[in-house]
């Protein structure tokens, strides 16, 4: 058993622990938030936080991740809440400001991908509040394994979202 936290929530989780965590996060918890694209490290699409940090969820196996806290698309709000110090009934109607950049910006084509671009601008805006063009690019190029992929082409839009949720972060939203 490998117990780990996620989205603030303590799991036991059966699996074998060579499973890949992807596939615990959507079969075990039935989290549909990270996505299955290439299974390889070579896409993004499967992102999620590992204590804090952007993996490749798709190739990590569960036992990388015991004892520590994963946060997945789902548990953005509850993150920003918890970064804020908002109330219980303020959390419940917070989106995190990417989440809300993205609906603003109404940046998804198929949406695909959306998933990995919004864990790599969260975490990037952690890190770095006011992020120049240059940071976005070298974020969702270099910064990784792979460079975050969208066969939409939404990356004019992506760069627009991360921009915006720069500027609702500034105002406290
Ligand atoms: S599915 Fe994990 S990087 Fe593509
Ligand atoms: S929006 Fe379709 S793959 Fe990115």
């Amino acid at each position: 058993m490998v117990t780990v936290v996620v989205n603030g929530v303590r799991r036991d989780i059966q699996s074998p622990a060579d499973t890949p965590l992807l596939y615990v996060l959507r079969n075990d918890l039935e989290l549909s938030g990270p996505q299955f694209g290439c299974g390889l490290a070579q896409c993004g699409a499967c992102s999620v936080l590992l204590d804090g940090k952007e993996i490749r969820s798709c190739i990590t196996p569960l036992s990388s991740a015991s004892g520590k806290e994963v946060t997945t698309l789902e548990g953005l709000p509850a993150r920003w809440a918890q970064q804020k110090g908002l109330s219980k009934a303020d959390a419940d109607k917070t989106l995190h400001p990417v989440q809300q950049a993205w609906i603003e910006e109404q940046t998804p084509l198929c949406g695909f991908c959306q998933n990995g671009m919004m864990i790599k601008a969260a975490e990037l805006l952690e890190h770095n509040a006011t992020p120049t063009l240059a940071d976005i690019k070298e974020a969702f190029t270099t910064s990784g394994p792979s460079p975050h992929l969208c066969r939409c082409g939404s990356y004019t839009a992506i760069i627009d979202a991360v921009q915006r949720a720069s500027s609702l972060m500034a105002k406290g939203r």
